[in-house]
């Protein structure tokens, strides 16, 4: 099935990420912990090679505890999600005390660098507390990769293993734990994965400890981000303010009388498992409409503010949409401590109120607005019943939701995909319709470009866009990374790099 492991395999991986690929709760009757999946495509393709391989996960287990040594519970054996195989001695869970967990992932992580990275300087906040913070976090989660890192050399003493550290929550952990090992004499390799955009130059040098940044990520052997633009950037960066040597061309960066590798590994979607949720979707029950989808955390990167007001233009434009056409907007709560993403909030209620209150006529309102999370199942039918996705960030690493689109597009005539050029999905989806969101005009046109698009340019469209999102899917983008770190064990044994 779609979640089935892929043909790939890398022994003693250890996975160092800010969540773990489960969150744990605990059972208000029992008193028990119990484990929640979380289903993303990250976990799906990487949950089965940590297994596999018998490998750790090290990350925050969401829940704060009294006390750290509590056992971590092994998985419902009623389980068939892809962590479902991870064993309890394959987690490492990371624990810290609440409020400087609070200043390093409410303060640093998203109220510093989520803004800045997504170069929107001014809502960053630049806090010295919350660097500390921060700083203090990552040490402790190298100290219990390093744990991780020998509880694998025990389990497997003739590997090498391979740690992953994940996202700019964790970017400075690195050099503790290259540290540690070389004292230990444990031979590793080390790599690193941006999720989101790394900035240009000119907006990253804004972070006071922008150097002690790229230091942190120097310590890995590999450094991956989505796409080349991001590389260009994280290059640039380790020569203007490091005064590293670089090559440009190859994707090097000479650090510490060590040769960094930088890749651009664009990360995709486990593609089969949302062709098959589509199939066995129930219809969504919006009978007679054209609908208009976005899926999206609330985020104020994902341009919703913008999204909205070029749907009201469309409506003003286009009066023949009104009783056709339907809004449907999904949104994940997110960062919900955070005052940024309280205020969109607010907003985003005002912005839909007002807009419900000047188009609905008796029969029909022109948005639905659902601020919460969907069944995987759910969404998948939005997805596939839908006319029109509407994926238009000011600013996004890459973007899932439009290639989860892509997938479930199964009915013919297939819907039509509209993309920001400022989301990395932008630079590989090139048969998407485009739309500027801080052009709301030409949004509105766009929009009523793709409600009115004739079926066999759909078609086309579609065929191409599936195709590729087929081929380079998430075990796609697994493969990639463990090729690019030389680490790559097929059925046949191992490849390397030149
Ligand atoms: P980001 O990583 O910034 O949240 P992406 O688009 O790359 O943005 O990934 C979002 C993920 O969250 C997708 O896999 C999507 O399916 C999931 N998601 C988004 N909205 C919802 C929702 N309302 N319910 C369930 N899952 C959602
Ligand atoms: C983005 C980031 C991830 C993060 C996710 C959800 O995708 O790249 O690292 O986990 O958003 O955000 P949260 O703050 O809830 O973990």
């Amino acid at each position: 099935d779609g979640n089935s492991a892929p043909a790939i395999s890398a022994a003693s991986m250890v996975v160092v990420s800010n969540r773990l690929p489960f969150i744990l709760k605990r059972n208000e009757q029992t008193g028990q912990l119990e484990r929640k999946a979380s289903a993303g495509g990250l976990v799906t393709a990487v949950a089965p090679v940590v297994i596999k391989g018998k490998g750790i996960w090290v990350g925050w287990p969401g829940i704060h505890l009294d006390d750290p040594n509590e056992p971590i519970p092994e998985s419902d054996p009623k389980d068939r999600t892809p962590t479902a195989g991870l064993l309890s001695k394959q987690v490492v869970p990371v624990h810290c005390d609440r409020h400087v967990f609070d200043q390093y992932y409410n303060g640093c992580c998203n109220g510093t660098f989520w803004p800045l990275f997504h170069s929107m300087p001014d809502r960053a906040e630049f806090s010295a507390d919350n660097w500390r913070a921060y700083v203090k976090v990552n040490q402790e989660f190298a100290r219990k990769t390093m744990e991780a890192l020998e509880k694998v050399k025990e389990e497997n003493p003739s590997a090498t293993p391979t740690i992953w550290i994940h996202d700019y929550q964790l970017m400075i952990c690195a050099n503790w734990v290259r540290q540690a090992a070389e004292e230990a004499g444990i031979r590793c390799k080390m790599g690193f994965f941006l999720h989101i955009p790394f900035p240009p130059w000119d907006i990253f040098r804004l972070f006071p400890w922008s150097d002690e940044i790229l230091q942190g990520m120097l310590g890995c052997d590999m450094v991956g981000f989505h796409i080349e633009d991001y590389c260009l950037n994280f290059v640039d960066c380790c020569q203007r303010r490091l005064g590293c040597r670089v090559d440009r061309k190859n994707l090097l960066v000479e650090h510490g009388g060590r040769s960094v590798r930088v890749r651009p590994l664009p990360i995709g979607i486990p593609f089969e498992r949302f062709v098959q949720l589509a199939e066995s979707a129930n219809r969504v029950m919006l009978t007679n409409q054209q609908i208009v989808l976005g899926v999206d955390r609330l985020d104020y990167t994902k341009g919703l503010v913008h999204r909205l007001k070029a749907f009201e233009r469309l409506l003003q434009k286009y009066p023949q949409h009104i009783e056709k056409v339907t809004m449907l907007q999904i949104a994940v709560p997110s960062r919900t401590d955070v005052r940024e993403y309280q205020e969109l909030k607010e907003e985003m209620d005002q912005l839909v109120g007002r807009i419900n209150g000047c188009f609905t006529t008796p029969n029909w309102s022109p948005i639905r607005y659902i601020y919460g999370c969907v069944s995987q199942d759910e969404l998948a039918a939005f997805y596939r019943d839908a006319a029109v996705a509407l994926v238009t960030p000011l600013r996004d690493g890459m973007n899932l939701v439009a290639k989860e689109f892509v997938a479930c597009q199964i009915n013919t005539p297939p819907g039509v995909l509209i993309v920001s050029p400022f989301a990395g999905a932008g630079e590989m989806m090139h048969e998407a319709l485009v739309c500027n969101p801080y052009e709301i005009d030409d949004a509105a046109e766009v929009i009523h470009r793709a409600l009115t698009m004739p079926e066999d340019e759909r078609t086309l469209r579609m065929n191409y866009l599936r195709r590729r999102e087929k081929v380079h899917d998430v075990n796609y983008w697994m493969r990639s990374f463990l090729k690019a770190m030389g680490t790559l064990i097929t059925e046949d044994g191992e490849e390397t790099l030149p």
